[in-house]
């Protein structure tokens, strides 16, 4: 029997109408629909963003990956939850696995993705791409994210203040994300730098909730969310 086709599903940021044509049509076909789990008990962000396209007859199907750095655990859920998707297409059942975001940008479908090709070599996976946080804050910012030459940096949570210096040398745009964690001492280094009044930050892009910081001089302790990310425009490069 033919195996079913993964579908990674880019549903974008948070308004449902940004998920595409494409998407929406394969999501709507799809047997099963997958999506993150949410913590505590609440439906995932991926989960609430489609919500309002799935039908009753598709089975849903939370996959629970947890956030911990722990390599070894991390391994233990991208199988588990490759074994749950896997038991679809083994039946040559269609699954599609919706993400928000785009599913290639900083996402947990390329791990679920990679475990089930390197577990299954015969699985077919097809990848929609979709809307990404930077670009959804841009664009509610009524802001271009980058401009004629600008050389736009992106950097996830992970980062030193040293680093940060050292894009600040070379880059025109800086986007980071997962600012939550790290506001404090990010804050410190713009004031240094003196690009506070150059700096924005969006929470929770186009879903419900959404706030928008503009110059961040007078905001030195924001508690943000972690659907928040921080857009550096300097004008040249600081160096
Ligand atoms: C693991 S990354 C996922 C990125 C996602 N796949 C995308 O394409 O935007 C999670 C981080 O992306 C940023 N992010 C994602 N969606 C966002 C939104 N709607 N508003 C603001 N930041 C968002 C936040 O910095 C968050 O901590």
């Amino acid at each position: 029997m033919p195996v079913g086709t993964l579908y990674g599903i880019s549903v974008g940021p948070g308004d449902p109408e940004l998920l595409t044509l494409k998407g929406l049509r394969l999501l709507k076909q799809a047997p099963v629909v997958a999506f993150p789990a949410g913590v505590g008990g609440q439906p995932g962000i991926a989960q609430q963003i489609i919500a309002k396209w799935l039908r009753q007859e598709q089975i849903q199907l939370p996959l629970t990956f947890p956030y911990v750095q722990d390599d070894h655990l991390l391994m233990q859920a991208w199988k588990a939850a490759a074994g749950q998707v896997w038991h679809y297409l083994s039946q040559g059942t269609d699954v599609a696995f919706a993400c928000e975001g785009d599913v290639g940008f900083y996402s947990t479908f390329t791990y679920l993705a990679q475990t089930l090709q390197h577990l299954h070599p015969s699985v077919e996976i097809q990848i929609v791409p979709g809307v990404s946080s930077p670009l959804a804050a841009a664009a509610v910012l009524g802001l271009p994210l980058t401009l004629r030459h600008q050389r736009l940096v992106i950097l996830p949570a992970l980062y030193t203040a040293t680093d940060l210096e050292n894009v600040l040398g070379w880059a025109e745009v800086l986007v980071l994300l997962k600012v939550n964690s790290v506001y404090k001492q990010v804050w410190e280094i713009l004031h240094r730098l003196q690009l506070l009044e150059r700096s924005f930050i969006v929470e929770r892009a186009t879903q419900a909730g959404q706030v928008i910081h503009h110059n961040l001089v007078e905001k030195p302790n924001l508690d943000l969310p972690y659907f928040s990310l921080l857009i550096v425009q300097a004008e040249k490069p600081i160096r």
